[in-house]
């Protein structure tokens, strides 16, 4: 018997795959059909898959053609499976061609013809308007998030807004775009969304305007600094029937994701303690490091420390208390958050000035997981136990500065594939809020001179 194996996506299912399968066929006389994970997708770029795997599958077992459906979820595994099965061939679209010249070691290669003109790609493209994105704000991060839109599809960066720039909004070498900086009611009327990455300040306003005026939001955090602005601004986008995304990106990486289920296994037990930490030393001149009023250590990286604690402990902590050290202009360079739960603690430690080991440890009553820094961008986490010599080491993937998971979240929620929401929900982006007006409640409150540690 001649078996033959194959792989793909298959997402949106087309008429070039089903051809494929049948001529996949018709090679032998047992087809073995690897659809791939969505987890596999997302590692190799593919971060816009609409169809869930059980759908693809589906798709596959109805034209008839498989014998087998497996999984592919890992690079390397065409070779085992050719091995496992005992495959005589493998066979891929002309798309392909060469990139798998190195399995005839192992079995016959065939590249078939590629269907032309149909591809899930123009189907998605077709299937979704393409949607247009405003930045405001033209800071050091868009760049960043402007290149990483590139491997998201189905989305279109085409202005920027930030009143104090005159001229087009350049970004690299080579390219700039139109900036308005006259009316932000006129650079809404260009886009269907807007990524916001303006001063902290400034976020709940361009937000509220933004969903008001019928346009999806991706908002950096923080979204608002009270409890009630960040549930004025969720209701406003419920009401509209417009997303709202809060851009912490841990959230939306896959391997934090991971990271959190194995917490929720029961691997290590109950979980008693998250301890967070996330500091960099950032430039004098610096927004952070000059702006005492929405600059600090806090407003930058607590949303993101505080994140695995609400992630595993919930959003109703008992209590919440600060530490905080600042400089002389009374920028917070150093803070301290301790949560407190019925059963557990939490502590996150955010600094601008002060430099410390930048790790995320979860401890629980059977063992403890370690994620090094940058843990924030999840590529390694361990879990631990009593024995010191047993230790499991996981390895996500992750992908250049993890802005793209984030954008391609976005992206399908406004287009209605919703299986993201509870990555950060409503509820948790509002508890959120809710210790950022402790924390400016007790920043307005202290005495500042007394805690003076940068010079
Ligand atoms: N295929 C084909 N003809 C097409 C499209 C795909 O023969 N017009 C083949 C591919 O070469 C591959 C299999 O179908 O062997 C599954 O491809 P997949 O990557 O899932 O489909 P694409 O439409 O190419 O997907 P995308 O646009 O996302 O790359």
């Amino acid at each position: 018997m001649k078996k033959v194996i194959t792989y793909g996506t298959f997402d949106l299912f087309h008429e070039g795959h089903y051809k494929l399968l049948q001529r996949a066929k018709e090679l032998g006389d047992y087809l073995i059909v690897g659809v791939t994970t969505e987890h596999f997708d997302e590692a190799r770029g593919k971060v816009n898959v609409v169809d869930s795997i059980m759908d693809r599958i589906e798709n596959v077992r109805r034209t008839g053609f498989a014998d087998e459906i497996i999984i592919e979820d890992h690079d390397g595994q065409k070779i085992e499976d050719i091995q496992k099965y005992g495959a005589d061939i493998f066979t891929v679209g002309s798309d392909w061609v060469g990139t798998f010249d190195y399995l005839k070691q192992f079995c016959e290669v065939v590249y078939l013809e590629r269907t032309p003109d149909i591809s899930s790609t123009m189907i998605r493209k077709s299937k979704f308007k393409i949607i247009n994105v405003g930045i405001v704000g033209t800071g050091r991060i868009v760049p960043r998030f402007i290149a990483e839109a590139k491997y998201v599809s189905g989305i279109n960066i085409r202005c920027t807004y930030n009143p104090e720039l005159k001229e087009k909004y350049a970004f690299g070498n080579r390219h700039d775009l139109p900036n308005y900086s006259d009316s932000y009611e006129e650079f809404l009327e260009q886009v269907d969304a807007v990524y916001i990455a303006s001063p902290n300040e400034t976020h709940y306003e361009y937000a509220k305007k933004a969903l008001e005026h019928g346009k999806n939001v991706l908002c950096e955090k923080p979204a608002g600094f009270t409890r009630a602005e960040a549930e004025q601004l969720y209701s406003y986008a419920r009401e509209n029937n417009r997303v709202l995304m809060e851009a912490v990106k841990t959230a939306y990486c896959p391997g934090f994701g991971q990271l959190l289920n194995v917490a929720k296994s029961g691997k290590i037990g109950e979980i008693r303690d998250v301890e967070a930490c996330f500091t960099r030393l950032a430039n004098k001149e610096s927004r952070e490091r000059t702006d005492a009023s929405y600059g600090g250590s806090f407003l930058e990286f607590s949303s993101y420390t505080l994140l695995p604690a609400i992630k595993l402990l919930g959003n109703d902590y008992k209590s919440v208390h600060f530490d905080i050290l600042y400089d002389e202009t009374g920028v917070d360079v150093y803070t301290k958050v301790s949560l407190k739960y019925d059963n557990a603690t939490a502590l996150a430690k955010n600094g601008v000035a002060v430099k410390s080991e930048g790790q995320l440890v979860i401890a629980g009553t059977n063992g403890y997981i370690l994620a090094p820094s940058p843990w924030w961008l999840t590529r390694r986490f361990e879990v631990h136990y009593e024995d010191p010599g047993k230790v499991e080491v996981y390895e996500p993937i992750f992908q250049g500065e993890g802005f793209r998971y984030e954008i391609s979240d976005f992206v399908s929620k406004i287009n209605g594939i919703d299986r993201h929401g509870y990555k950060l929900t409503a509820e948790e982006a509002i508890a959120m809020a809710g210790i950022t007006e402790e924390f400016m409640k007790e920043k307005n409150k202290e005495e500042r001179t007394h805690n003076n540690v940068a010079g």
